[in-house]
């Protein structure tokens, strides 16, 4: 049986990756009413990403015969004023995501979790690609400034990616 300590840290990473989910989602409708189809796509697939991961903890807990307690999410934000924020809040997101996650791999081996431990380190690969790819859009974001011709190239890259599934 999993303990309580990491059956309630794993039940918050849920919580963690749905508001993930539930920000992104925000930020892709807040895209689509700004007429950035490209970044709308590539949001709603990140924000697509996200439950996926909190659905592969919440198997996880089942596999383990835990008990899934799901929590309330917080009200992501609804507007920006510019995308190059909507990258900046991203990448913060990821890194205190990586953090959260972080902890429960310490956790695991305080608990001599080992499967847990190894459970995690999908995570932990994970994480390292996520806040890399939205640190690498923010510098975009960053380097475009007010140059509408750079934002409209880079929202018709994005509008290019494909889904993982
Ligand atoms: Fe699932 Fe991007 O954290």
């Amino acid at each position: 049986m999993i303990k309580d300590k990491i059956l309630k840290a794993l039940n918050k990473q849920i919580n963690e990756e749905l508001y993930s989910s539930y920000a992104y989602l925000a930020m892709s409708a807040h895209f689509k009413s700004e007429s950035l189809d490209g970044f709308a796509h590539w949001y709603r697939l990140q924000s697509e990403e996200e439950y996926g991961h909190a659905m592969k903890i919440l198997d996880y807990i089942n596999d383990r015969h835990g008990k899934v307690t799901l929590m309330k999410i917080d009200p992501p934000k609804a507007t920006w004023k510019a995308p190059v924020d909507i990258f900046k809040e991203t990448f913060d997101q990821e890194v205190s995501v990586s953090k959260s996650i972080n902890g429960i791999v310490e956790l695991s081996l305080a608990e001599k979790d080992y499967a847990t431990n190894n459970f995690m380190q999908w995570f932990v690969s994970e994480q390292v690609e996520e806040e890399s790819t939205a640190l690498k859009l923010l510098d975009r974001l960053k380097l475009i400034g007010d140059n509408k011709n750079g934002l409209i190239m880079l929202d018709r890259e994005l509008g290019m990616r494909a889904s993982a599934s």
